[in-house]
């Protein structure tokens, strides 16, 4: 072939494992429910920056380390991690990676979540615990998107590696890993139910 692809984007999804899943989301569920009943700065923040949800993003972002259930998460979502980053081909350099921040999200009819990145660390991801049929995905941006210039749209049909977004549907058990810099976004959840995830960033030291 003359031509051949280079400078690919990798977006990670897998289960979190093989059983066990409807347990722990029940107990995650329950939990990330206490957590907004108890994070008044969160439902305060929450309600200027994340309109009709809650996150704990800006005051409740390390649960894995004080929640039996989040560190168990942890722990899990550290083997994805982990084989993702040898997927990437990452030199560690005989450096661990670590979660630094995972903290809920909760998603009631019509809230969203706009466009953005996860500054200060190198892969990030989302763990779905509730997700209503018909729930919104996590869509994905080709990040070389603002230098196309005057280049012509691309066909409906593309092949996936020529398409400019991406939808990943949200389905409860899955984690979704990405490299932190590739920007995303959750459109306005259409369903009556609550839509529950867990979201973290990973570091490396
Ligand atoms: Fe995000």
């Amino acid at each position: 072939m003359p031509i051949r692809a280079w400078f690919s984007t990798f977006i990670y999804s897998e289960p979190l494992q093989p059983a066990g899943l409807a347990r722990l989301n029940e107990d995650l569920a329950e939990e990330c429910h206490r957590i907004r009943d108890y994070d008044s700065a969160g439902r305060r923040w929450s309600a200027k920056n994340y309109l009709g949800g809650f996150t704990s993003y800006a005051s409740m972002a390390q649960l894995h380390r004080s929640s039996s259930t989040f560190a168990t998460l942890e722990k899990r979502i550290t083997t994805h991690v982990r084989r993702f980053a040898r997927r990437l081909d990452l030199d560690l350099r005989g450096r661990q990676i670590f979660m630094t921040d995972c903290w809920v999200n909760i998603m009631p009819e019509r809230a969203a979540h706009s466009l953005h990145l996860h500054p200060l660390s190198f892969i990030s991801g989302t763990y779905y615990v509730r997700t209503p049929p018909g729930c919104s995905g996590l869509k994905f941006e080709d990040p070389r998107l603002d230098r196309f210039m005057a280049a012509p749209p691309r066909r409906t049909a593309a092949s996936p590696a020529n398409r400019q977004f991406v939808v990943y549907p949200a389905e409860a058990g899955k984690v979704i890993l990405f490299e932190s810099w590739l920007r995303h976004e959750v459109a306005a959840n259409p369903t009556a139910h609550e839509r529950i995830s867990v979201s973290f960033n990973y570091s490396w030291s």
